[in-house]
């Protein structure tokens, strides 16, 4: 890895720039020799060149060693053309960067249990990875897009696969299963969708290469409800595109909070690169006040740390710390339930970011 890494830094919209900055201080603590270069992205950049995405800051996200993203949208760039909406920059910086695997980890943390809208018995212990491929299947197939057909508009959106697409995220799951429990589900549609029974093929032929691994299919109405029934029984799931966008947001909701779940999008295990955000969205309702979870992203900041910068002890510092200040009791508003539990304090963004770094400190 480089001596000198450079990071850029994409703040976005809403809560981005505040949780932004807790991350990007985790970071300069541990990384003391690194750069970073911000740049605009989304509604903002929008705002100032009427363009989600600019050529300087794509430069700057392909010039990096790794990109770190808050958040993009919100309601006041809705009623924008779909070509310029704030969430096209996402979608352009995964293409133009090659980002096909979408690492969604979702842990429960032992001090949050009793957040997330299912029972402590269901969640306790929850440790799963949903593993979703990010520049394919219908998100990008074509044909696309809503014509007129005998007097009446028609919307096509086309699901599509080849084999090397389906087989470099398999591999990617595998890879990451191996060095987990030894557990893989890949979720599909095959009883209906022909592209997901070539999935399902070819997921099981790479599963060849790995016999240490146990391989399970399921379709994904199914893992929908096992996912709420008996989340634990997974590990790491590996499956499409719009799937993988589905699935994970239910499997977030499992761990009680949205703003506590970090992602990582890379162009395969051990590339270069790689764009770092958290799950949650632009969260316009909050925005600028204070009160947003940074923990997501500083989540994040520790995912970029492992995947890009081959700094393990370092992303494990971040994790450590975050557990750390959850069992002293600090909550931001998400992660507080209904009524106030005792024990627990009430913290900002700037707070909760200080109180991390102050744990990093120790460890
Ligand atoms: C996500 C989001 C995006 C997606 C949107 C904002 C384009 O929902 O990262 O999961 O659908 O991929
Ligand atoms: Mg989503």
């Amino acid at each position: 890895m480089p001596t000198h890494p450079l990071i850029a830094i994409l703040p976005g919209d809403g809560i981005g720039p505040e949780v932004v900055r807790e991350a990007v201080a985790c970071l300069r603590d541990v990384l003391p020799d690194a750069g970073f270069e911000e740049a605009p992205v989304g509604g903002a950049s929008y705002d100032l060149h009427g363009t989600p995405l600019t050529q300087d800051t794509l430069a700057l996200a392909q010039r990096a060693d790794a990109v770190l993203l808050g958040a993009v949208g919100g309601p006041k760039w809705e009623p924008l053309d779909y070509s310029v909406r704030p969430e096209r920059a996402l979608l352009g910086l995964r293409e133009a960067l090659g980002l096909y695997a979408n690492l969604r980890p979702a842990i429960v943390y032992p001090a949050l249990a009793d957040a997330s809208s299912l029972k402590r018995e269901i969640v306790e212990g929850i440790d799963l990875l949903v593993v979703r491929e990010l520049t394919g299947g219908i998100y990008f197939g074509r044909p696309r897009g809503v014509h007129v057909e005998n007097g009446e508009r028609v919307g096509i959106n086309t699901e599509r696969y080849c084999e090397s697409e389906i087989r470099r995220i398999a591999v990617c799951g595998f890879e990451i299963a191996r060095r987990r429990k030894k557990r893989l589900t890949s979720v599909d549609k095959a009883n209906v969708l022909e592209a997901t029974e070539l999935w399902r093929d070819v997921v099981t032929q790479v599963g060849k290469d790995y016999p240490d691994v146990a391989l399970s299919h399921i379709y994904v109405d199914n893992c929908a409800m096992q996912l709420v029934r008996d989340p634990r029984q997974f590990d790491v799931i590996v499956t499409t595109n719009l799937f993988g966008d589905i699935l994970s947001d239910e499997a977030a909701m499992l761990t009680g909070s949205i703003g506590m779940l970090p992602s990582a999008s890379l162009a395969g295990l051990g590339g270069r690169g790689g764009l770092y955000e958290p799950v949650h969205g632009s969260a316009p309702d909050i925005a600028g006040q204070g009160k947003a979870n940074p923990l997501a992203t500083i989540l994040s900041a520790a995912l970029l740390l492992r995947y890009s910068l081959s700094k393990e002890a370092e992303a494990r510092r971040i994790e450590e710390a975050v557990a750390r200040v959850l069992d002293a009791g600090l909550r931001t508003l998400d992660l507080l339930p209904r009524e106030k539990r005792a024990g627990t304090t009430l913290v900002g963004t700037e707070e909760m970011g200080a109180r991390v770094r102050k744990e990093m400190k120790n460890l």
